[in-house]
Parts: structure tokens; sequence; C-alpha cells
């Protein structure tokens, strides 16, 4: 194409043509004015500033979570508490009814004890261990979750573990410890070694739970 005329395409469509300096124009035309620098690419987010916005568009997604029934049912979400940098990570069953009035995991009776349990070993919610469950919504009546709720659910866990990156995790009760590990291996059989979750490989403990 003609160099004028390609030039004058360009112009059309708004691409500013760059010309060395020092260099010929490319054609007899006057050269071009000088050409105004780019604007600055905005600096690449900070990795904290990515992982916040994670966490808060977890925290959105679980909060008006509409995956399973138990929405219907739920006074709210339950996403999870604790640092979100942090070596330790505790995984529950479900909210029970206090935690789904308070929205937070483990603040009953059964979360008194874990807090006592965690506390023997250096651990504490405010600090260094974060706490979650495999379903952030309530099962009525406290039942048993149902295989398509943990399979609606899941996912959510699965991104905080993405986020969080443990370096250990601790499963407690039988329904944390089987879905994770995808088996029906009774509770006892799992306890006392280690396993490993996820494409990290995270070591993965079990134990009873606090209830
Ligand atoms: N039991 C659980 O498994 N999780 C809670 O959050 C509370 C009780």
């Amino acid at each position: 194409m003609h160099s004028e005329r390609r030039r004058d395409y360009l112009e059309a469509i708004g691409i500013e043509l760059w010309v060395a300096r020092g260099a010929q124009a490319p054609t007899a035309a006057p050269a071009p004015a000088a050409p105004v620098p780019a604007p600055e690419a905005a600096p690449p987010a900070e990795p904290d500033a990515v992982a916040a916005a994670s966490w808060e568009q977890l925290r959105s997604e679980v909060l008006h979570c509409t995956r399973c029934p138990l929405h219907l049912t739920r006074t709210q979400g339950v996403v999870g508490v604790g640092p979100k940098r942090t070596d330790w990570l505790v995984i529950g069953e479900a909210p029970g009814a206090e935690e789904d009035r308070r929205g937070e995991p483990f603040v009953g009776a059964a979360g008194q004890l874990l807090d006592a349990m965690l506390r023997a070993i250096g651990l504490d919610r405010t600090r260094n261990v974060y706490i979650a469950n495999v379903l952030k919504s309530r099962p009525p009546g406290n039942r048993d979750p149902k295989p398509e709720e943990v399979a609606a659910c899941l996912p959510y866990l699965v991104r905080q573990i993405a986020l969080l990156q443990p370096r250990i995790m601790l499963a407690v009760g039988r329904i944390a410890a089987q879905n994770l590990l995808g088996t029906d291996t009774p509770l006892g059989r799992l306890r006392g070694r280690v396993h490993y979750f996820g494409e990290l490989n995270t070591p993965l403990v079990v134990t009873y739970h606090p209830a």
C-alpha cells in the first residue's frame, strides 16, 4: 500500500505513526509531530491486593450462594475465620445453629472445646490458624450434609485452600475427613497417619470432631 495512503488509514483508525528519530520520513510528507508518550501502564497489582480481592470475591459468592437448597433455610453463609496467611487450616463439617446465627465457624460448645485444644498447641483463630467447614450453610436440624450439598459447596473450600496454601490441614470429624479424602473408610482407620490433599499435596491429618 502506498505509504501516504497507509498513514491516512492508520490515522483514521487512531493509530499513531512512530518514526525512528533521525530516520527518513516514509514519504515526502512532513514528519508527524513528535509522538505523545504512551500513558504509563498501571503497575501490576500487589500480590496481597490480588489475594484480598480473591477473598472478597469468595466471601461475596458464599454469602449470596444459591447452589443448593440450604440457602433457603440458612440465616447466612459461613465462610471461615482466621488470618489469611497461616500454616494451619482446620476443617469441620458444617455450621450449626450458633454458627449460622453469628456467621463464624465453631463458635458453639464444640467450638469452645476446639479453641481450648488449639490453644494447648499454641494456635489461636485470631493469630495463626484458619478455620472453615466443608459446608458453608447450615443443614436444618444439624443433619449430615447430603452428597449433592457437599458437591455444590466443596469448590469454595478448595478455593480457600488454594488461597491460604496451608502447610498442614486438620480435618475434624468423619464428614470432613471422608469428604476431603473421597473415601468412606471409617474415621478410626483414617486417624494416626498423614494423608495428602489436592494438587499441592498438602499434608492432611484427621481426628475426632470436638462435639
Ligand atoms: N461443627 C462443625 O463442624 N463446624 C462448625 O462450624 C461448628 C460445629
